[in-house]
């Protein structure tokens, strides 16, 4: 059964949407799993930039079915102005998008109420997207006031459940917050039918259709969004995500079984960043961070906040691999790191005087990780025009090596820039 993931190892923003763009072409439907319009994807395509949060990478690839699987929760004005902004660029692609009807919706009380919940965690905020990701992921979790898209498109159904939410929701968002903001059903009513109403030919039951699909050997590509150091159970918690943005997500999130997937790519960054809170072992708080951060471009797609940036962490990311089950890696954005003296990588923590390569659980021995780092030799040529591995400086080379030893991985590609020609395959891909 030929299924292939990309899923991120680090904190999200790997690039992962470069290597599901190239590994497109050999599919035949993209599937998003988990997460939402938390997610952020530039896609070059006829000569424009788009950006897309909520849509799958492959949904400009006219030969490719897209697919929003049951785990995704769908803001359904954000996913129609993601299309609007296609159809602007000349390319309608909804005929290609289906949406399952179970995934869940993210309605204006979830976005409402994340940014009273974060207020009031103060400095202990996540420093979430404010996509109402997390309060509908909680929703899903209570049942009580859920609603799916399944709900959304039957417009008594959805009529009945926004009258019965909104007062309870008035009530929470009070008490959160008397001066706060006011729900009007009528108007969620309204504008979330006239969205259903655009939306219904593209829901479906996507569980039964991609099962049967892979029974007729069609060729599906999971697109992972975020990293698995913010997936919810195996993360960095609480400093995460609502979903399993790790490989652990792809079976929950789409119904399709896990042993259905042959082949796992795990996308890691040649450094590593971070947006919103939490404990970060290897940032740089100094010049090198900041000129990271401007060669890479690292602020977020989806809020413009500039990314924390810091050294490889291979602790985290063998981690990511090994829970996942990664079975080689691909590196994005080694030309980021040219123009160095040296580069450091970090191979272990010392975590209250003991030294270890595993993961801590808890967020306070987490943030009393210091890196053990081991030193590498900097290159200064620009590689961003190089195609193969064996034209690569020598330190990139080495690089590159000492990165596949301590993940423990195979690495079978490295990006060296944005586009698709700027890329080094090692083996086949
Ligand atoms: P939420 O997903 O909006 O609830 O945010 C929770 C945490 O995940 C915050 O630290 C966000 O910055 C982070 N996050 C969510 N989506 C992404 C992403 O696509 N890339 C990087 N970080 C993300």
């Amino acid at each position: 059964m030929p299924a292939t993931s990309v899923i991120g190892l680090q904190w999200g923003d790997e690039a992962k949407g470069k290597v599901v763009d190239l590994l497109t072409e050999k599919h035949d439907i993209v599937i998003r799993y988990q997460g939402g319009n938390n997610a952020g994807h530039t896609v070059k395509f006829g000569g424009r930039t788009y950006k897309l949060s909520l849509l799958p990478t492959g949904i400009l690839q006219s030969h490719v079915k897209s697919v929003i699987a049951p785990g995704v929760v769908v803001n359904p004005l954000a996913l129609l102005k993601e299309l609007d902004g296609l159809i602007a660029g000349g390319q309608d692609c909804s005929g290609r998008l289906m949406i399952s009807d179970r995934a869940h919706v993210i309605c204006p009380w979830h976005l409402l109420e994340e940014a009273a919940f974060e207020k009031l965690r103060g400095g202990e905020a996540i420093g979430t997207t404010m996509r109402g990701i997390g309060t509908c992921y909680r929703e899903k979790a209570g049942r009580f006031h859920a609603i799916r898209i399944g709900d959304l498109v039957e417009r008594e159904v959805f009529a009945a459940k926004v009258r019965s939410i909104v007062p309870v929701k008035q009530k929470l968002l009070d008490a959160l917050d008397p001066e706060g903001p006011r729900l009007d059903a009528d108007q969620i009513i309204a504008e979330y039918s006239a969205a259903a109403d655009r939306i219904r030919p593209m829901v479906a039951d996507t569980t039964s259709w991609l099962l049967d699909e892979l029974e007729q050997g069609r060729r599906l590509l999971f697109e992972g969004a975020q990293g698995s150091l913010l997936d919810i159970d195996h993360g960095t918690f609480p400093y995460v995500t609502s979903s399993n943005s790790s490989g652990c997500g792809i079976h929950n999130g789409s119904g399709i079984p896990e042993r259905a997937i042959q082949r796992m790519i795990g996308v890691a960054k040649a450094y590593t960043t971070r947006v919103g809170g939490g404990p970060f072992p290897t940032e740089l708080l100094n010049e090198t961070g900041e000129q990271i951060r401007k060669a890479g471009n690292e602020y977020g797609t989806v809020t413009g906040r500039p990314r924390r940036c810091g050294w490889l962490d291979t602790v985290a990311t063998r981690y990511s691999a090994r829970i996942s089950g990664v079975d080689s890696i691909a590196i994005a954005l080694l030309d980021v790191l040219s123009g160095h003296d040296e580069l450091f990588i970090c191979e272990a923590y010392e975590i209250n005087g003991q030294r270890t390569r595993n993961m801590p659980s808890r967020a306070s021995d987490f943030a009393a990780a210091k890196p053990v780092l081991r030193r590498i030799d900097g290159w200064k040529e620009d590689i961003s025009g190089i195609t193969r591995f064996e034209d690569l400086p020598k330190a990139a080379q080495m690089y590159v090596h000492a990165v596949s030893e301590l993940v423990g991985r195979p690495v079978d590609l490295v990006s060296v820039g944005p586009d698709r020609s700027q890329t080094i395959l090692i083996g086949a891909f």
